[in-house]
């Protein structure tokens, strides 16, 4: 008798800030145009969280939004994994924080840190706590307060991120739901090509830094471009033979939202219709470790129990990879 435990997400959840910063915003900020941002990242408007609010409190919103939406007891939580590269602080993890705030009196948890990949990987790790059988109820959010950390002097950056975050349930399968197989890498090569040089340990915080505007993302856009492509299409063939389905398989592509130019060519290289490939990033940006979770949650009424989900991702590290997981029925029926 197969007695394997999979683990299916069971109801997703979401809470973006109410603030807007579109394109035209930005041309009063620095030397850019509506044009130019649309044409070269599909980016029209990006979400900005309130002075005094951090990335807790997105976690916290998002977590409401799926315990609301579905009448989970918040007491059945057992624990709590944030994915995000933007901690309400350095040393205290974000995740206890996030669980107080959401009212998940007994969830243990912690903090997952894999840049834009922080998701994917940690889907993973969630899966594996349900499928060893140790725990029942396990939330994953990914959050991330980008204008934190973004220079909005700088045109290179600061026109592709914004702040957001986006939560799953996941619980043992009473269907078909499972998270199937996964195929990640990392190569830490890549820190020089994207990353926030000071305030770590590397570099620590002083004066020169601070002028120097070190403690901001730093990116080569042309290098993570092209490693972005080759990575996410590398990963989706593995995984997609290891899962022994081809492309005609995949009901749906959840791709990591950083860049609509690099959406297109992973889709066209992988041989999957552009229906088929979800795509939100017109509305928020890049949100680093939020954008793979909000897109389960913007299109979650599209997804029919059965469905094969192809979620690939690229971040900073460099960290990237591909997951299949079968969509199960949803707590709340695939009601937003
Ligand atoms: N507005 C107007 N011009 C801009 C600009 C902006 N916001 N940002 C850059 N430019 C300019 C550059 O200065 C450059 O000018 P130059 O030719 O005079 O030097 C020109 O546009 C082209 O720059 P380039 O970097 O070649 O553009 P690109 O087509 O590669 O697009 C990115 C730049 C950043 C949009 C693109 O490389 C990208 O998305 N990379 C991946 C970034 C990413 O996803 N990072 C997050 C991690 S997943």
């Amino acid at each position: 008798m197969n007695t394997r435990i999979n683990a299916a997400i069971t109801a997703v959840g979401g809470y973006v800030p109410d603030t807007v910063l579109n394109n035209a915003k930005l041309e009063k900020m620095v030397d850019t145009s509506d044009e130019w941002i649309t044409s070269r990242t599909g980016i029209k408007e990006r979400r900005i969280l309130e002075a005094g609010k951090a990335t807790s409190d997105m976690a916290a919103m998002a977590i409401k939004n799926l315990l609301n939406n579905t009448g989970v007891n918040p007491d059945e939580i057992e624990v709590l994994i944030i994915a995000t590269s933007t901690p309400d602080h350095q040393l205290a993890p974000t995740a206890p924080l996030a669980a107080q705030k959401a009212g998940l009196k007994n969830a243990w948890g912690f903090d997952f840190n894999a840049a834009c990949s922080g998701f994917l990987y940690a889907l993973s790790v969630a899966a594996s706590l349900l499928e060893s059988g140790r725990h029942k109820k396990v939330l994953l959010v990914g959050a991330d307060k980008m204008s934190a950390i973004v220079n909005y002097e700088d045109r290179n950056t600061c026109v592709l991120f914004g702040d957001g975050a986006g939560a799953v349930l996941l619980e043992p399968s009473k269907d078909a739901g499972a998270v199937l197989d996964t195929v990640y890498r990392s190569d830490g090569n890549g820190v020089q090509f994207l990353s926030i040089p000071a305030g770590g340990s590397a570099e620590g915080t002083t004066e020169q830094t601070l002028l120097e505007k070190r403690h901001y993302v730093e990116q080569d856009g042309r290098t993570v471009f092209k490693n972005a492509i080759n990575g996410m299409t590398a990963t989706s063939m593995e995984v997609l033979e290891k899962c022994n389905f081809t492309t005609e398989d995949i009901d749906w592509v959840v791709p990591h939202q950083a860049n609509l130019r690099i959406i297109d060519v992973v889709g066209e290289k992988l041989g999957i219709a552009k229906e088929k490939i979800k795509v939100n990033i017109q509305r928020y940006g890049n949100t680093t470790a939020a954008t793979l979770p909000l897109c389960l949650w913007d299109f979650q009424n599209d997804f029919k129990p059965g469905d094969k989900l192809l979620l690939t991702a690229f971040g900073a590290g460099f960290t990237w990879g591909s997951t299949c997981i079968i969509w199960g029925g949803l707590r709340n029926n695939n009601k937003k």
